[in-house]
């Protein structure tokens, strides 16, 4: 049987490899160093459509919902703390796509923006992967039976479509080059 924990699994590995480098960003920044706009409008889409519109997309659409069916608290720990670490990630998404923007233009403040919102990522997301691999799925795979997980599987798979397997093969092969480049 197709797993949904599995596969958000994976797609999790491929979200790190992208956060993985935000650091690398930030040394090269504060060594003086230029990074490249087509990099960071890279990483901004990525960030909102790989991590946010798909993977983000069928955690808070699909499978948190289906927990609370199966009697998980929608607040405090475990869900509403992930959903939190969720709604930091797209206002960091969004400071980040503004400040590269403004660091395009030369604009003062963009350099000190862009740094934050680099190293806001990076120390958000490794503990929200963690969080969600160690306690959630695990958590996931005891309250669900296996035909729940198979529909949660094909919900999944619904969601893919919708966006297009082209578009998210295109952008694991960015997370791969990121790394490869700046990794
Ligand atoms: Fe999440
Ligand atoms: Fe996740």
């Amino acid at each position: 049987m197709k797993s949904p924990t599995e596969m958000l699994e994976a797609e999790h590995r491929v979200i790190a490899r992208v956060v993985g480098i935000t650091p690398v960003l930030v040394e090269r920044l504060e060594e003086g160093g230029v990074i490249e706009q087509d990099i960071l409008k890279s990483i901004v889409e990525f960030m909102r459509i790989y991590a946010d519109k798909c993977h983000h997309g069928k955690e808070e659409d699909l499978l948190y919902p289906a927990l609370s069916d199966k009697g998980v608290p929608m607040q405090g720990c475990p869900i509403g703390a992930l959903v939190a670490d969720h709604v930091s990630g797209r206002s960091l998404v969004r400071h980040l796509s503004d400040f590269a923007e403004a660091y395009a233009r030369n604009e003062p403040e963009a350099y000190i923006g862009l740094i934050s919102s680099l190293r806001g990522i990076a120390a958000l997301y490794p503990g929200h992967i963690w969080k969600e691999d160690y306690l959630l799925f695990p958590m996931t795979n005891k309250v669900m039976n296996p035909e729940e997980l198979d529909t949660l599987y094909r919900q999944f798979e619904q969601v893919d479509l919708s966006i297009g397997h082209d578009t998210l093969e295109r952008l694991t092969l960015l997370a791969g080059d990121l790394e490869r480049q700046f990794g």
